[in-house]
């Protein structure tokens, strides 16, 4: 099918690369907040995040313009449903991913397909929820959105082939690579980071390095881009710990144990970057 229109619930971190993106590969965007606030400011990091693209000459001033054009954003769910393909970028909280999916079903198009960028649910049961687990697919994003080169596509048990296919069509659009992994706990990015990141945490909570050392030994030592302590201030260690819970209960392995550190950082409300603090401090 022909993908044109995508609707993008939650305008945070992933929400507004997702958008970037998919208005620079040509689709029209509608991208959706219970926020005014959290839309105009995902709208102005959009912006900002183009303007970059465009003074290094990745992108031309035209083709930031037309992108800019194609974003529009809305606080009322129901107006994302005439699109073709929807994308749910909210909170990494099953109950909240749930509620969205069952707002959205009586408004929704017989031929749209629905898709989370959860990074470690279940898309089975997400897409058991709704009318048309067949139509359901995990579409995983790494952050930065318009770096990252991969994207997972994530089939859940009743996710049919034209579904695959369609989202499949889409990532080569967009110019990035897909991934295919199957429908278990974090699939596969995050099975394997998530686990290197907790060991840094327990290197850190057990006096092995210090917080320098450890992102040192990592960025110099393994050619890692980010140390692996300042990779989860990056992405946020709240998402961590709720990787790292999926993956314990899920799996059931004592090896998935969150370290205590993480969850008192957590607990102190020392989420990484977004709260200024985290291993690192921002303010
Ligand atoms: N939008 C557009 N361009 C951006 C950008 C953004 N948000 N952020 C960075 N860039 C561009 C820069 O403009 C720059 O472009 P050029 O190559 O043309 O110069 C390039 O990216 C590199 O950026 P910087 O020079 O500012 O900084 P850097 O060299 O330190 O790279 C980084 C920054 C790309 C973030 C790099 O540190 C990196 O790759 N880090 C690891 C990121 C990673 O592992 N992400 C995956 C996280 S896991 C995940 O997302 C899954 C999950 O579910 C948790």
């Amino acid at each position: 099918m022909d993908i044109r229109t995508v609707g993008i619930v939650g305008a945070g971190q992933m929400g507004n690369g997702i958008a970037h993106v998919f208005a620079l590969a040509g689709f029209e965007v509608l991208m959706n907040d219970i926020s005014e606030d959290a839309l105009n400011n995902a709208v102005a990091l959009v912006d900002r995040n183009l303007e970059r693209q465009v003074s290094r000459g990745k992108v031309t001033p035209e083709d930031k313009a037309a992108a800019m054009a194609r974003i529009r954003t809305t606080t009322k769910l129901h107006e994302l449903g005439p699109s073709d393909l929807i994308i749910e970028a909210a909170t990494e909280r099953e109950t909240v991913k749930q509620a969205i999916f069952e707002d959205l079903l009586p408004h929704i198009q017989p031929h749209t397909i629905l898709t989370s960028n959860t990074s470690s649910i279940s898309i089975t049961r997400l897409a058991s929820r709704t009318d048309r687990p067949e139509k359901f697919m995990g579409f995983h994003f790494m952050n930065p959105v318009p770096v990252m080169q991969l994207v997972e596509l994530i089939r859940g048990i009743a996710t049919d082939e034209p579904t695959y296919k369609a989202l499949h069509a889409v990532v080569e659009k967009l110019g990035k690579t897909a991934a295919s992994a199957e429908d278990f706990p974090a699939f596969i990015v995050n099975r394997i980071l998530m686990p290197m990141i907790n060991e840094a945490v327990y290197t850190l909570y057990e006096g092995v390095g210090s917080v320098k050392s450890i992102d040192e030994s990592m960025k110099l030592g393994a050619n890692h881009p980010m140390g692996p302590l300042e990779l989860a201030d990056f992405i946020g260690l709240d998402t961590c710990l709720a990787i790292m819970n999926v993956l314990h209960d899920g799996l059931a392995d004592t090896k998935y144990r969150p370290c205590p550190l993480l969850t008192k950082y957590v607990e102190a409300g020392w989420l990484g970057r977004k709260t200024q603090r985290g291993f690192y401090d921002y303010r």
